[in-house]
């Protein structure tokens, strides 16, 4: 069976359930860039999954949509909002038109992990700045392109050391990880660092921050290899 986002909901949601340490430092790197106190701000996340980044801006006041274009997760998102309110809306959409999102109406877009599936960035990007208002920002993270290129794997070697292998950093495009657990089973858009940070000054972004999180306790806990790589990016752009 070839796995996509709609058919992998279930299993992701269980993931994070039962506690991702990659996840959860994912969505806390995120966090650490958006407001404490965002009382009424109106935010879009892009890509919202089962709503695990939506929920914890909601918690911060602000009025969340969450968008994904899979229904099954956004099904799972209702479901657990559901059972733990925090005021998040969630609805079926794709990142790429946003077309159930007025324009200028966003002060902040959140987006862990997503804008690396979306199959066309430029057409994203344009979306998000359509229905940012003047000035708003862009937050998002994506797995590191440089170590999470296509077909990364890690190896032992000769003195027992865990290392990263990488190959195929040049080649963007669609690609698909062959680890029947691994999330990327479902496929994931790899683009360079510097495809992202053309595109979003190409479209109207100010660059305002880009970081490259240091695993903390947890993940190197659960995965002591990630110890001397950030699994992730992060970037923070307004809108111009
Ligand atoms: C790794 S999950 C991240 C979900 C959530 N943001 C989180 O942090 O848990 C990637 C998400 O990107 C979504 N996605 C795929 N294509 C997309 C698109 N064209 N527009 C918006 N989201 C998309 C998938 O459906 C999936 O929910």
């Amino acid at each position: 069976m070839t796995e996509s986002w709609d058919t992998i909901a279930d299993w992701y949601a269980e993931l994070l359930r039962t506690g991702s340490a990659l996840h959860d430092f994912a969505r806390d790197s995120l966090l650490c860039r958006v407001p404490e106190n965002l009382a009424g701000a109106p935010v879009l996340d892009l890509g919202c999954g089962e709503g695990m980044v939506a929920r914890a801006v909601a918690a911060r006041g602000a009025s969340v949509v969450g968008i994904d274009p899979a229904p099954r997760m956004i099904a799972n998102a209702r479901a657990i909002e559901r059972g733990r309110p925090s005021g998040a809306v969630f609805s079926v959409d794709d990142g790429c038109t946003l077309a159930t999102i007025g324009t200028g109406c966003v002060e902040w877009v959140t987006a862990g992990l997503s804008l690396n599936n979306v199959p066309d960035l430029d057409a994203a990007l344009s979306a998000v700045h359509r229905v940012l208002v003047p000035g708003g920002c862009l937050v998002f993270t994506i797995p590191h392109p440089c170590f999470e290129a296509p077909h990364a794997a890690w190896t032992r070697t000769d003195n027992g050391t865990v290392r990263r292998v990488v190959g195929d950093y040049l080649t963007e495009g669609f690609w698909r990880s062959t680890n029947p657990e691994g999330v990327r089973r479902a496929g994931n858009q790899h683009r360079k660092l510097s495809t992202y940070l053309t595109a979003l000054t190409g479209h109207g972004f100010r660059i305002e921050a880009v970081e490259e999180p240091v695993p903390d306790a947890a993940v190197i806990a659960a995965q002591p290899q990630r110890a001397g790589l950030p699994p992730f990016m992060l970037f923070q752009a307004r809108s111009a």
